[in-house]
């Protein structure tokens, strides 16, 4: 392939401009063409297409968020909208795309795979909830950005003998809270993956500890465990007589420099996925496993599953008690 284009898509996520640096700048250093798609597959279907060139992408891999912009294109999942990504393609003599994105990003890679696009993802999401990588680009940074914020918040539930119920992103997944609720030493982590009991998990568990004098608390909620969080925090309040505040992180979670793993691991990947299209391998989805750079056929990748690390789930519930 000589020509190719890069894109970012559906939610941001820091460590994404890493690696749209390294995808074009290890195109440019192997002779080929590359196009900043704008606006993810929105930016396919317009032709919203710049060339890029080792220069436009300075200055970029300690920044937050996408310099290329980013989509959820509702068009892009109709057939008219990507036949139009495709003339796009054509006309612009792109041989191939790299996809920085979550799940539904690579489920439009695959889509257009099929119809002899050859794309390449790379896992770009915080809530690292991509099936064949244990890690994915931002994840990191958002953990860090989330064990400060409730380092803050408990800096005050302390001085008021509070209990401080958190909720933290992860649209389906509970690894952010899991692993920040371990960082944070939150005293309940709710997760979707894991049913939960908001009586035995939470009150009596608050109630256990304390008789050991305990007096503030965390409580680290997934936002997708969909809990009315008012309701709790009252209820919380109602069952221990400990006054409750609750606080959604939201969007600060998303944004921020990028940490040292995930500029490192968005550059190996998006390194890895241009030497993929380089030698004319498409349809694949670059993962991160055990710090390895590994990459799967993109139909296998969006049909594996991921389990939540019980072992992981159980140090936290022996531990921060
Ligand atoms: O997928 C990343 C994510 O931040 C989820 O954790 C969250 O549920 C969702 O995106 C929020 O999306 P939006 O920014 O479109 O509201």
């Amino acid at each position: 392939m000589k020509t190719i284009a890069v894109l970012t898509s559906g939610g941001d996520a820091p460590g994404m401009n890493a690696a749209v640096r390294a995808v074009v700048r290890t195109a440019c250093e192997n002779g080929m063409k590359v196009y900043g798609v704008i606006r993810g597959y929105n930016g396919l279907i317009n032709g919203d297409f710049v060339e890029m060139d080792l220069r436009s992408v300075s200055d970029i891999i300690n920044r937050g968020g996408t310099i290329l912009y980013s989509a959820r294109s509702a068009e892009f999942a109709t057939e008219e909208g990507m036949q139009k990504a495709i003339d796009q393609c054509h006309k612009w003599g792109i041989e191939g795309v790299v996809v920085i994105g979550g799940d539904g990003s690579f489920r439009g890679a695959r889509d257009l795979s099929e119809r002899g696009i050859p794309c390449v993802g790379v896992p770009g999401t915080i809530d690292n909830d991509i099936a064949c990588c244990d890690y994915t680009i931002g994840y990191d940074t958002c953990l860090n950005t989330i064990m400060d914020m409730v380092d803050r918040i408990r800096d005050t539930s302390e001085s008021h003998d509070r209990c401080s119920i958190v909720e933290v992103m992860g649209r389906r997944a509970g690894y952010l809270a899991l692993n920040a609720g371990i960082a944070c030493g939150a005293t309940s982590i709710l997760i979707p993956e894991v049913p939960f009991d908001i009586e035995k998990h939470v009150i009596e568990r608050m109630k256990k500890t304390q008789k050991t004098d305990k007096k503030h608390f965390i409580i680290i909620v997934a936002e997708g465990c969909g809990i009315d969080l008012e309701k709790l925090t009252k209820e919380i309040q109602e069952k221990t007589g400990v006054e409750s505040r609750y606080t959604i992180l939201g969007h600060v979670q998303r944004g921020g420099y990028a940490t040292v793993k995930d500029r490192v691991m968005a550059t190996r990947m998006g390194n890895y996925a241009v030497k993929l299209l380089m030698n004319n391998i498409g349809n694949r989805v670059v993962a991160a496993q055990k710090e390895e750079v590994v990459d799967y056929d993109i139909f296998e990748a969006l049909n594996m599953t991921k389990s939540i690390d019980m072992d992981l789930y159980n140090v936290a519930h022996e531990v921060s008690i």
